[in-house]
């Protein structure tokens, strides 16, 4: 792999809690691995950190270890598959780190960028709400994607983040995904009413990146601690996360990607807007 590789940062966030981040986030670097793209799914969820769970692995070390001067980005992640597909696990009850204190910022963040590279995808699976790794890992990510569900309460909350990115990092592109849908159609409806209220208060312009029906597989993929994809390959939740990979694999990630994965500029941000 050359080191002036590119590589497409996407965050995974929502306004409300338990609307699918977490399992999209895993099947889509899946899905993107199965595209022949490597992958690294980053847990950034510092509060209540679960890919682990999902994924069913135990790991040895996780974030908090690359605090250690001798430990390297390479030193904690787990393969998922040959080295193409890699998973960096997150520290939970770790307050410095859930906090994002800046100098802990600055450290990890250059360990973690360089090694990035390596890959063509970086999967962030964000916690919900608008928390400060939200606002920082989520605004450093070259594609934000929010999921929402048809609930009125995900889409009060999903609207509260998007203005909150939007007035405090200057973010205007957001790709949404509606998850947990009966039909293709109540998806799109939902999206449509969180399109007019973004247009029209915020005059921000969102797009639809796809929709997910609510299915079974994905629950019983939960319980068994079994990734969808391979539990449920031909489930329609995971031919719907398929269709998800497709268009981000079709995207022009020569003008999509920056220099490097995540955007250091996003860490200055509060000094330049005078906060
Ligand atoms: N498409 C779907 N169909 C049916 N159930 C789903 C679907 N997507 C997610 N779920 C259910 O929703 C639950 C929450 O999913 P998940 O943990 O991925 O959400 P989350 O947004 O990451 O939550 P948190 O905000 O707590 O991090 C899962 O346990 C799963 O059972
Ligand atoms: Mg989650």
């Amino acid at each position: 792999m050359s080191i002036d590789k590119k590589t497409l940062s996407i965050a995974i966030m929502s306004g409300k809690g338990g609307v699918g981040k977490t399992n999209i986030a895993l099947n889509l670097a899946y899905a993107l691995y199965d595209l022949k793209n490597s992958a690294i799914l980053m847990d950034c969820d510092l509060g209540l950190a679960n890919l682990d769970v999902l994924l069913g692995v135990t790991p040895e070390k996780n974030l908090q270890d690359l605090l250690d001067p001798d430990l390297q980005a390479r030193d904690i992640v787990i393969s998922l598959e040959d080295s193409r597909l890699d998973f960096l696990p997150a520290a939970t009850g770790v307050p410095e780190l859930a906090n994002w204190d800046s100098d802990i910022q600055s450290i990890l963040l250059e360990k973690l960028n360089d090694f990035f590279h390596n890959y063509d995808y970086l999967l962030l699976d964000l916690e919900a709400g608008i928390g400060n790794t939200v606002t920082i890992l989520g605004a450093m990510a070259r594609l934000k994607c929010v999921v929402i569900t048809p609930e009125p309460t995900s889409l009060t909350d999903s609207y509260a983040l998007i203005k909150i990115l939007s007035s405090q990092r200057g973010i205007r592109d957001f790709l949404i995904i509606v998850n947990m849908v009966k039909t293709r159609r109540e998806g799109e409806l939902a999206f449509e009413r969180l399109q007019r209220a973004c247009r029209h208060f915020l005059g921000i312009e969102i797009a639809l990146l796809g929709i997910i029906l609510r299915d079974s597989a994905v629950s019983k993929a939960v319980l068994s601690q079994t990734p969808l994809c391979k539990l449920e390959p031909e489930s329609m939740a995971y031919r719907n996360i398929k269709e998800i990979a497709l268009k981000i694999n079709k995207l022009d990630t020569d003008v999509l990607s920056t220099d490097s994965a995540l955007d250091m500029d996003m860490l200055n941000l509060d000094i330049h807007l005078g906060h």
